[in-house]
Parts: structure tokens; sequence; C-alpha cells
């Protein structure tokens, strides 16, 4: 979509339709202009309301936080796509920040916007493609031309990583394999400013003695690859590195998932593909920090060279892990991932991976959980991400799960032995391969609810969410701006 701020009065602005934001049903606001026809259609001010003559759109929205603006977006461009008209003009709306405001409600459009529909020979024609903001603000408020303008180049480019991701993520397993990633983030490297990417093959994690990583790719056709992807501007600040899960399909092994629990699992790559978003929107921001993208790529295939239940895998740290399950393979990958990235000695190491079902049994589909040993990193996260939309909660370790993942024969088990707390034994596996030095700059982020939704939810399209990438880019733009403690 295109998005232009025109600096002068709303009714000189030429376009296909005015919108209006009914803030919190409030129906005398100064925009507001046709009260005899809400009389008529019996309108409240909460869902829309489209005069087609006066060609003016009414749209309700309960408050004018950052998110519901994103959602208001979705809401306005789900009520003009199937119209024929390609532009819209509305005023500014905002109750904090103008510029991020700006920025949410671009965000929405842009996200809502971007369904998977590759495979679809009917595709949905939509002419509305272009959004024009006029100079006046809600509240009356004066406003700076530049800093609107910076809202909306922000706003498309935390949109367009969360849809590069999108599309990773969507695209089905058959096309979408380890080398294609690798080939991805080769791609990504050449057209990002300041991006550079490295690709290892099976010989380098034999050498790096990745066996916990080789043993999950050992019956897939397709070969593994460590994805190494860095952007370093001029002037960084702190290293920052980002380790993703990327199985691009999880059968569950030998422990083979039920039919039904194994569709939706092309979505398994989703912590990798929010990495990558992340350097994309990174680059384009021209963010403070030099940033790694560490990916671990494979498949978790079922076959007889399959890795067992009863195998004990000498990770890259030096832990054995006893296999008890093998469709617990994620925390598999991630341990020699992890035991790797911090060679590379980072200021804040954070990993994203679509761990467990139980997270999702505990938070619901649309909560991503944030686990980690230091209470003051946890919470700093949490709050630095708020304006980002992304729902996460803290997920607490405690010392009696630890008995869960115990072994009688190894360092550690890869599955727990009980039903309960399932997200945190398995962060609490990961931290087995943190050292000391980092255990209080790493954080485990469990995305498996949101990163792939099967319905449209708010300015979400159906299937992923791009995960990860709108949380940790606006947490890093927050970081520059306080500095990091760390
Ligand atoms: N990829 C799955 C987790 C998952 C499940 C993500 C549903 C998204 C939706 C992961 O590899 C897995 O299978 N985990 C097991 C772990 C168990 C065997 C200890 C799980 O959660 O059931
Ligand atoms: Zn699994
Ligand atoms: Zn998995």
């Amino acid at each position: 979509m295109k998005f232009e701020f025109i600096n002068s009065e709303i009714s000189s602005i030429k376009a296909d339709l005015l919108v209006v934001l009914v803030v919190d049903k409030n129906m005398n606001h100064k925009f507001i202009q046709h009260k005899k026809e809400f009389e008529f259609f019996g309108y409240k001010g909460e869902d829309v309301l489209l005069l087609s003559e006066q060609k003016t759109l009414y749209v309700g929205t309960p408050n004018l936080e950052y998110d519901t603006l994103r959602k208001t977006s979705a809401k306005i461009y789900n009520a003009v796509k199937n119209l024929n008209i390609t532009s819209i003009k509305m005023a500014l709306y905002a109750k904090h920040c103008l510029k991020i405001s700006t920025q949410s409600l671009v965000e929405g459009f842009e996200l809502i916007s971007h369904p998977f529909e590759k495979y679809k020979s009917d595709k949905k024609d939509v002419k509305f493609q272009k959004v024009i903001f006029g100079a006046q603000e809600y509240s009356g408020r004066p406003f700076k031309e530049d800093k609107i303008n910076e809202g909306i180049r922000n706003g498309i480019i935390m949109a367009n990583a969360t849809n590069f991701t999108k599309d990773i993520v969507n695209e089905t397993p058959e096309i979408y394999t380890p080398l294609k990633m690798a080939q991805d983030a080769q791609n990504l490297a050449e057209i990002c400013d300041n991006v550079e990417c490295k690709i290892y093959d099976e010989k380098f994690l034999q050498k790096e003695k990745m066996n916990a990583f080789l043993a999950v790719n050992k019956s897939s056709a397709h070969p593994a690859r460590l994805i190494h992807l860095i952007y370093k501007p001029e002037n960084s600040l702190k290293r920052v590195i980002f380790v993703g899960k990327g199985l691009t399909y999880d059968s569950g092994g030998l422990s083979l998932k039920p039919a039904n629990y194994m569709l939706t699992m092309k979505s398994d790559k989703s912590g990798a593909a929010a990495a990558l978003g992340i350097i994309k929107g990174a680059s384009e921001l021209n963010l403070p920090f030099e940033i790694h993208a560490i990916l671990g790529a494979t498949e978790n295939m079922i076959g007889s060279n399959s890795y067992k239940p009863d195998d004990i895998l000498l990770s890259r740290a030096g832990v054995s892990i006893e296999v008890q399950n093998t469709d617990a393979e994620g925390r598999l990958v991630l341990a020699d991932c992890l035991s790797w990235a911090q060679e590379f000695k980072p200021d804040l190491l954070i990993d994203m991976a679509t761990l467990t079902g139980a997270c999702i049994v505990g938070l619901g589909e649309y909560t991503s959980g944030i686990l980690g040993n230091s209470a003051e990193l946890k919470a700093k996260f949490k709050e630095l991400i708020a304006k980002s939309g992304e729902m996460a909660t803290i997920l607490d370790f405690n010392e009696y799960l630890q008995d869960e993942i115990k072994s009688q024969i190894a360092d550690v088990s890869n599955c727990a032995k009980g039903r309960y707390g399932g997200s945190i034994t398995a962060g609490m596996f990961l931290d087995k391969f943190i050292q000391p030095e980092f255990k209080d700059k790493w954080l485990h982020l469990d995305i498996a609810g949101p990163a792939y939704v099967q319905k449209e939810w708010g300015y979400n399209t159906f299937g992923a969410s791009g995960a990860g990438v709108r949380m940790n880019l606006y947490f890093l733009c927050e970081l520059a701006k306080v500095g990091l403690s760390c």
C-alpha cells in the first residue's frame, strides 16, 4: 500500500473516501458531520457505517491506544477492500505519541493487506491502495510534519519485515527446505545495507560437534544448514544475538505426531523466520546495534535412519542428552546453536522458537512466553515491547521443576517426566546450555501460539503472523533510547 501525509486541511485533499474515527462512541467530535444519518441508520459509533453518497466511512474505535489503532486500520481495510475505490483520506489520531500512533495505523493497513494467496487462483482484486493523512489532529494538538513522515516510514519498515517473515512461515514444506532458507538469507544480505551472511553445511556441524542438531536431521532428505547473518552498522552500541528454531517441518520423528497435530508444522520454522525479519527491519531502521541471527535449519522426519528415543547425544557444549521423545527436537537444535552463539560474546542473547504445545495450552494462541534467568531482563523486555502490540507474558523458572528433566543415564533428558509446566521445563533444558557468563543476558521466547493461527485475528491474516519480529524491533528501538544496562 501507499501512504502520504499532505500538509493541508482534510476538506481540500482529493480522495475517493473520507474516513472518520468515532472514538469511544463520541458522536459529537469535530470531524463528525452526519448526525442525521446516524439516527436514521441507528448507528451507535461501534462498528462501521458507510455513507456512499456522502463518500464518508465512520469507524468506531474504543480508544486510541497504539494496538487499537492497528486493529482500527484492519477494520477500515475490511470495510473498503471490496469497494470500487483506490484511496481514502483521514485525519491524524493520537492519545500518546503522534509519530508512533501514525506508525501503528500504517502497520495495521500493511499487515492486514498481506494475506497468503500465492496458491489461490481466484485472488481477490483489491483496488484500494492508498491512505492519505491530512494535517488535522483529533484533539487539536500541534505536530511536526517530519515526525509524521518518520512514523509512516517506520510503520512501513516494521510491517514489511513482519510480512517478509509471514511469507517464509506460510510457504509449504515441500518448497521451503533448509537450503531455501539459506538462499533467502543470502539474498537478504545482498539487498540489505551492512548485512553479511555465512552458511555452514553438515561438515561444519560435524567439526563443531553439533551432534544434537545433526541427530534431528538424520532421516531428512534435505541437509541441515546453520545460517549466520550479521548486521553491523558503523557505530554499534552493543551486540545482540538472535537464535531461531528453523524446523522447516516437524513430523515428530519416530515419536510421530498424530495426523491433526502434524498439520501446520510447516510453521515450526517461525523462530528462524522471525530472526530473518528482524535483520531486515534492523538494517532498514539503521538500528545502532550489531545484530546477529543464528538459524538452525532442518526437518524432523521419520525413516530408517531416524534418531531414536533411547539415544544419548553428546552436544556441542559437552552436555549429554538422553532422547526420550524425538518430537522434543527444537530444544536439541537450539542447544547446539545457543552454544555456538555464545562464542560471539553477546551482550544480549535472545532465542525464538515454536518450542512447546504447552505454551499454547497455558497462554492461549495469541500470547508468547518470555523465559530466562534474570527477573530484571524479563521485566524490562516485557515493558519495552508493550507498544509493539505483540502479547507476551513471563513464565518463571523454579527449582522444583528441575527434577522433571533429570536423566538417570545422561546429564539431562530432552523430555519432562510429567505433564505439567512443559514450556518452563523446555526453557530450563535450554538453560543447561547457557554458560555462567551469559545466564543473565539470555531470554527464551516461546512463540508457539501466535506464530501461526488458523484464522484472521485483529490485523493478522490467516496463518503466520510474523510473531517475534515487531516485538523485538520495538524492543531494540526502545533500547536504543534508554540504553542497555545488562
Ligand atoms: N514444534 C513443536 C511445538 C508446537 C506444537 C509448536 C504446536 C506449535 C504448535 C515441538 O517440537 C514439540 O513437538 N514439542 C512437544 C514437546 C514434548 C514432546 C516434550 C510438545 O509440545 O508436545
Ligand atoms: Zn516436535
Ligand atoms: Zn518442533
